[in-house]
């Protein structure tokens, strides 16, 4: 820790104007580091600054001059890896006392990364710069090795345990051999020693002893992807944490080192893939030009067992549009994409042999395809199946997957928005060749703070499911509230769709087991972006975090993974560990509360997706409007999508179908999503619907502003800048939360024609 003040002067840019002094905050950390590193060169600093960015000197219209106290220097950019000295004398005794060196044997890229992550993690856990070597001495080691390069693993025999581990799978074992203990990590292939290196370094930073340590992990998802919705000009579609982390314009020649860092944070949580553009996809990515810069990052990723995927354009073989913004157009020659047509599938095979000659690994396509204006094989009569089976065919010669979208709502196929995609798509199952896959939203709307599942999900037997979550805060606030989406998506993962009968989860759905599918996935909608400490808020790198933990294991606990996070990101001290996993474990139903309590859905502000905006009646599409979806009148509130309405009840398999249909039985956390409700209908705790809906919205309120309390203790525990920034975005929460309740209260109220009731500030507040 750094104790020092530090004049330093910023010349900040367009953004400054654009996104608010909060945004340059990292910035400014990064001057501070360089001043603490490079003592006093102001000027230079000023000339690199403005060098970085051209264009950022022609928007050089102020300079900030502030004074720092700088208390230390995380800006958060080591993520969950910043491997702390550990301070627990009993267990770093422990640690020394069991590994002396470290024992490599083989080599390959992926062999280099481990031995560069390991003995960079031991050293700064232990304080110790412990030796590599290819040989075994008389004293204790970690020792990492296949069975296949490792003689010393291969006497060991543990063929059997490895038999069930798959390629990615591995063992970590304690063990001892003349008396002298070893640590074993070994695997089938040299991914698994990586994630299972990743896996001891876990384990070391939330201090867990070793000494019998056995531990037998393999995914249990095949597919773990994000996806970037990251355009060509550098803009992220629902990006918030600064611009895309990919600069198409360096590339290939230049490898922004972030590219790398980038690929560590992946493999630690066990993302083995990444689809690097938008799904609203421009074609250009298919060029030429494109296939050599995404060659160049796949190279990179490729160490760390990281597949590229890229999201095309349906129209792709088409010529050019004349309209720049038009979502139609290609980068053919072709006057159609209809995908029966000889020549379309012929372009695609082509295109597919070229990008595989550069990127062998190369992992597949992800297709948004009439949706929102994109274009699609119904513009040519054929059915989302056709289409898909024409990029599998291109794609299964090299190993590449297709991910189809199900996220569609055309308003002809049902004046319900939350039936369309369930109506397109079940009668396609069984049609699909066998690597594709159907990518679900994992609500029937659109990431809503709280929707119940989608009713696909159990409901396509003969078509694998992959899983779409979203890890950036679209409708939750953005990159300025602090929502743990952990426990929101365990719900979705736990919620038994009886689709053959009890057991049937999500979970098993996704990974496979419930209809023995031929392959599995989950994919993450990225959070990521250039901001210094990659999610805009310190507490999105939680959500990046648990998804990926999540994806490898979705029986993890949420308070688990919570754990895991605050030790390697925060601290590891119990007190403040547990004060922050309280903050975080309720933060998401406290958001549901704030901004959409009892069901409510679809009532932000339109476009930009945060704050409220119940009022919102005039669009070009009825169901991009709030009336639609909350349907409030002087009677009550709700879309009612029971037997009686429009009938979404009747896509979900009994029981839920009965339960979700009568307004006795539905759950109150979906009431308003599935019936219209009367106003003084009594609810759960006896308060009438509009007591019950003022009670949370108030209740919402009152967790953030415990959230805060909570934080302020924490002042003298965690690192000055760290907890500034967090404080700064509560403070920002409490505001927007009281936005919401006020806006929502007084709007629904003109309805309800009825007095919001006063609640204490106590109410509800863990
Ligand atoms: C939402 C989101 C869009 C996105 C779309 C999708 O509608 O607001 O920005 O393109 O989902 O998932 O395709």
């Amino acid at each position: 820790m750094t104790s020092a003040y530090s004049v330093v002067i910023s010349v900040h840019v367009k953004e400054y104007f654009e996104r608010g002094w909060r945004t340059t905050y990292s910035k400014r950390v990064m001057y501070v580091n360089n001043v603490i590193q490079n003592p006093i060169n102001i000027g230079q600093m000023i000339r690199v600054d403005m060098r970085s960015s051209l264009q950022d000197m022609l928007f050089a219209l102020c300079i900030v001059i502030s004074v720092c106290p700088i208390v230390s220097a995380d800006d958060g950019y080591d993520l969950w890896m910043s491997y702390k000295k550990l301070d627990d004398v009993r267990i770093l005794k422990e640690y020394q006392q069991a590994f002396s060196s470290i024992v490599i044997q083989g080599d390959s890229d992926t062999l280099r990364v481990i031995r560069e992550e390991v003995k960079k993690g031991l050293k700064e856990l232990l304080g110790v710069d412990l030796p590599i070597r290819s040989t075994l001495t008389k004293s204790s080691a970690l020792v990492i090795g296949t069975p296949k390069q490792s003689h010393i693993v291969q006497e060991l025999d543990l063929s059997n345990e490895l038999a069930a581990l798959g390629h990615e799978g591995y063992l970590i074992r304690s063990i001892r051999v003349n008396d002298i203990p070893y640590i074993i990590i070994t695997a089938n292939e040299n991914i698994g020693l990586l994630y299972g290196s990743f896996h001891l370094l876990r384990l070391m930073q939330i201090g867990k002893s070793l000494t019998d340590a056995d531990i037998c992990s393999k995914p249990r998802i095949q597919y773990r992807l994000l996806n970037h919705w990251d355009n060509l000009d550098g803009s992220i579609e629902r990006g918030y944490a600064g611009k895309s982390l990919w600069k198409w314009n360096e590339l290939p020649e230049t490898i922004d080192p972030r590219y790398r860092d980038y690929a560590r944070a992946n493999a630690s949580i066990g993302i083995n893939g990444t689809v690097v553009n938008n799904v609203n996809a421009n074609p250009l990515f298919l060029t030429a030009d494109y296939i050599t810069k995404l060659k160049a990052l796949a190279d990179v990723f490729r160490p760390y067992g990281i597949r590229l995927f890229l999201s095309i354009r349906f129209s792709s073989p088409l010529r050019p549009s004349s309209n720049k913004y038009s979502r139609r157009g290609g980068i053919g020659t072709l006057e159609t994409a209809d995908p029966l047509e000889p020549d379309v599938r012929r372009w695609w095979k082509d295109k597919v042999k070229e990008i595989y000659q550069s990127i062998p690994d190369f992992g597949g396509f992800l297709v948004k395809a009439n949706s929102e204006g994109m274009p699609g094989p119904q513009d040519y009569e054929r059915s989302h199946a056709d289409g898909a089976n024409m990029l599998a065919e291109a794609l299964a010669p090299y190993g590449g997957i297709v991910m189809w979208r199900a996220f569609v709502y055309d308003a002809k196929v049902d004046p319900d928005r939350a039936k369309r995609a369930y109506k397109e798509f079940i009668p396609l199952d069984g049609q699909f060749r066998s690597n594709v896959f159907v990518q679900s939203k994992n609500g029937p709307i659109d990431f809503q703070p709280r929707e119940p599942v989608h009713p696909l999900f159990g409901a396509m037997p003969k078509t694998p499911l992959m899983l779409e979550l979203q890890i950036t805060q679209e409708y939750l606030g953005h990159s300025k509230h602090l929502v743990f989406l952990s426990p929101m998506w365990k719900e979705y993962l736990e919620f038994d769709t009886n689709a053959k009968g009890c057991g049937s989860h999500v979970s098993r759905v996704v990974d496979g087991s419930l209809h023995d599918y031929s392959m599995t996935g989950i994919a993450g909608v990225a959070n990521t972006g250039s901001d210094r400490n990659w999610c805009g808020h310190l507490f999105g790198q939680a959500n990046w975090y648990a998804f990926g933990r999540l994806a490898w294991d979705h029986n993890l606990s949420s308070e688990a993974i919570a754990e895991e996070w605050i030790c390697s990101t925060l601290s590891r001290d119990s007190d403040v560990v547990k004060t922050i996993k309280s903050m975080m474990m309720g933060s998401w139903q406290a958001c549901v509360n704030y901004m959409t309590p009892l069901g409510l859905h679809h009532i932000m502000q339109a476009g930009f997706h945060y704050g409220p905006q119940p009022n919102y009646a005039r669009s070009s599409r009825a169901d991009w409007t709030s009336v639609y979806y909350h349907r409030a009148d002087s009677t009550g509130l709700g879309f009612d999508r029971s037997s009686s309405g429009s009938n979404a009840t009747s896509q979900y398999f009994p029981p839920w179908r009965e339960r979700f249909d009568n307004i006795e039985t539905c759950p109150e956390k979906y009431l308003l999503w599935f019936h219209h409700v009367p106003w003084d209908r009594k609810m759960e705790s006896g308060r009438a619907l509009w007591e019950e809906l003022s009670y949370r919205y108030h209740a919402g309120v009152n967790y953030v502003k415990a959230m805060r309390r909570k934080w302020a203790t924490l002042e003298k525990c965690i690192d000055k800048e760290i907890y500034l920034h967090v404080q700064e975005k509560l403070a920002t929460q409490e505001k927007d939360a009281i936005i919401w309740r006020d806006t929502c209260l007084s709007y629904f109220q003109e309805f309800s024609n009825r007095p919001v009731p006063v609640f204490s500030d106590k109410v509800a507040t863990e």
